[in-house]
């Protein structure tokens, strides 16, 4: 930096002007307004120039003036940096509508349809017009021989001799030839009409049609689905209404529905073994309430039939260590105080009380199955 001669030099100027303007300090008095000036001289020989008497201190400062006017407005500065960015300001209005679209082009001719059924069989057609003779017949075969023609006549009288012998019957004839073919025989009447053929093949594929008008805009297929998706929404939703009571219908009075679990029973009783496989052939398991609402649900069932239920729960694995039927530790129990007991040593099933109360049993006891789905 060269801001260090700089300042060397400022300095050194500053005292350089002092000493050619100082006044010797012998010939000053302290300023005094009242007091009068003695100024004592030296010889004039060596002393420096006087000077006018006009270098007194420097008066007292004067009152304050009145404010000045004010200056001109400084020249803009630059730009400061620019501030985090805002929050997010809130969605704006949904726009207007748009205009409709333009009509689209018509699609393709469709492929003509199939050929219909046969109609129904006819009435029978007026009866024909007479034929047209036929073609003279072909020669006929030569015919039998004719009969034994009569006897001739009497000859003349011969001279006069002695009467002869009366003589024999002569040989039988040829056969004569066949006459000529008789005309042809006049056209019969016309037959009733037949019935309809079987339909023809399938005819061939149409040629393209002519180019249709032009189709509704895409804006409108846009809302068209709109409407289409609402209406599906309409259904849903009624159905939705109605699947939920046809299955209050169907746990009526042997079910109950806790979320998305139903329990039901079908009224059997058997033992655990027997109890787990019907449930299984039924497509569920048997009842393994999971919370208090479940447990509540068994609990109604339980005191409906007012017989105890076995539960899809059991130590037969590992005594004391109740698991769900997929081998899970239990996450909820219900037990009645002093229970799981393991009576005899041979309680390793689980049986719910009217009370709700769980108590472990021995498996081969027979229950009122109820299972869940
Ligand atoms: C038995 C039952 C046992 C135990 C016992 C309590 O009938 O089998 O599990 O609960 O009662 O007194
Ligand atoms: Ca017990």
């Amino acid at each position: 930096m060269l801001l260090g001669p700089i300042l060397i030099t400022i300095v050194l100027e500053i005292s350089l002007l002092a000493q050619s303007t100082a006044i010797p300090s012998q010939s000053v008095q302290k300023w005094d307004p009242n007091a009068c000036a003695i100024v004592v001289c030296g010889p004039a020989q060596n002393g420096l120039p006087g000077r006018d008497g006009r270098d007194g201190k420097e008066g007292p400062k004067g009152e304050m003036g009145t404010q000045g006017i004010q200056g001109l407005k400084g020249s803009q500065g630059p730009p400061g940096k620019m501030g985090p960015a805002g929050p997010g300001g809130e969605k704006g209005s949904q726009g207007e509508k748009g205009l409709k679209g333009d009509i689209g082009s018509r699609g393709l001719q469709g492929v003509p349809g199939l050929k219909g059924d046969p109609g129904k069989v006819g009435l029978s057609g007026p009866k024909g017009d007479k034929g047209s003779p036929g073609e003279k017949g072909i020669k006929g075969e030569r015919g039998l021989p004719g009969t034994t023609g009569l006897q001739g006549q009497p000859g003349n009288a011969g001279s006069p001799g002695p009467k002869g012998d009366k003589g024999s019957v002569g040989e039988k004839g040829g056969k004569g030839d066949k006459g000529d073919r008789g005309l042809q025989g006049s056209s019969g009447l016309q037959g009733p009409k037949g019935q309809i053929g079987s339909p023809g093949l399938k005819g061939d594929k149409g040629s393209i049609g002519e180019k249709g008008t032009k189709g509704d805009s895409g804006l409108t297929e846009v809302n068209l689905l709109k409407r289409q998706v609402s209406v599906l929404e309409g259904q849903l939703k009624a159905l939705e209404s109605s699947f939920s009571k046809y299955k209050k219908v169907i746990v009526f009075p042997n079910g109950r529905i806790v979320g998305e679990k139903i329990f039901m029973t079908s009224g059997y009783e058997g033992n655990f073994d027997a109890l787990k496989q019907k449930c299984l052939q039924a497509g569920g398991q048997l009842a393994s309430p999971r919370n208090a609402a479940e447990n509540a649900a068994v609990q109604q069932i339980v005191t409906s039939y007012n017989k105890a239920v076995f539960l899809g729960i059991n130590d037969i694995q590992t005594e004391g260590q109740f698991k769900y039927l997929n081998g899970q530790n239990i996450a909820y129990s219900n037990w009645q105080t002093g229970e799981p007991n393991n009576d005899n040593g041979v309680e390793d099933c689980v049986e719910v009380y009217s009370s709700g109360k769980w108590n472990d049993k021995a498996c081969g006891e027979r229950r009122l199955i109820l299972c869940e789905f």
